[in-house]
């Protein structure tokens, strides 16, 4: 599956694939989610039709000077130009995903448009990560947790680069009940984020059993299958 919901996100980013999920990014989407009208003004339109977000997940960033913070399955780097814009620049950003396509989009998006920024970018796979244990403060997954099938692989993982104390900061869609077969015979609803969703108590549940604590869960109806969960859990 994770084969499948790399070539979907590699596809889609070269134009060969159009999103066919209604609803699921774009420029009207970020506004809806909250995301600051100034901030979201001051990225160019060409962008937004490439931002997939599953909810805003500034407001659980807080980087301090010296912090380091990884933006995993980071798509165009989107949330990482706003958390720069927003939370200053002391702090590094590193942008991974495992989709080439997009990496090299948001390497242009960032040089092009925001040159004063500065980022690194790694094309790697989220649940075997290139980095020493305890190379972060932050993580940030927007859009990401569902589109691993092992889930507690890839907590585990987080929790290795993670420092003690660092926080996953996250967004994604939450099962409200049991799927209708459509889900499981659908490869792209994996990609969509939605055939991988967990209940919301699955979801503290897997970080809880990794030695997380809950930092905050919230949840806004989507439709009839899913809610738009925004979370943050902490090493402990
Ligand atoms: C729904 S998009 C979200 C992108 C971005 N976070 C945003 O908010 O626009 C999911 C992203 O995760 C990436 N991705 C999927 N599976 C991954 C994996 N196993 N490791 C790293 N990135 C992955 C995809 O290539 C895609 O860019």
């Amino acid at each position: 599956m994770k084969k499948h919901i790399r070539k979907y996100y590699e596809q889609l980013h070269q134009g060969q694939k159009r999103l066919k999920a209604p609803g699921l990014g774009g420029k009207s989407l970020a506004a809806e989610l909250g995301y600051p009208a100034g901030l979201i003004d001051r990225l160019p339109d060409e962008i937004w039709e490439d931002f997939l977000p599953c909810g805003n997940v500034l407001h659980h960033l807080h980087p301090k000077p010296g912090d380091r913070v990884l933006n995993l399955g980071c798509g165009t780097g989107v949330d990482s130009i706003m958390l720069k814009l927003s939370a200053g620049s002391g702090f590094r950003i590193v942008n991974l995903d495992s989709a080439i396509p997009a990496l090299i989009k948001a390497w242009a998006l960032a040089g092009q448009s925001f040159p004063g920024l500065e980022f690194e970018f790694v094309c790697a796979d989220g649940d075997s990560l290139p980095f020493r244990p305890g190379s972060f403060e932050w993580i940030i997954l927007n859009g990401v947790f569902n589109l691993f099938p092992e889930k507690g692989d890839l907590i585990v993982e987080l929790s290795r680069v993670l420092r003690r104390g660092g926080v996953v900061a996250g967004a994604d869609l939450c099962r409200r009940g049991i799927l209708p077969d459509y889900f499981a015979s659908e490869p792209d609803a994996w990609a969509w984020c939605m055939s991988g969703a967990l209940s919301q108590n699955e979801l503290s549940a897997a970080f809880d059993a990794a030695g997380f604590a809950k930092l905050a869960l919230a949840a806004e109806n989507m439709d009839e299958y899913f809610d738009r969960a925004t979370f943050a859990f902490r090493k402990r």
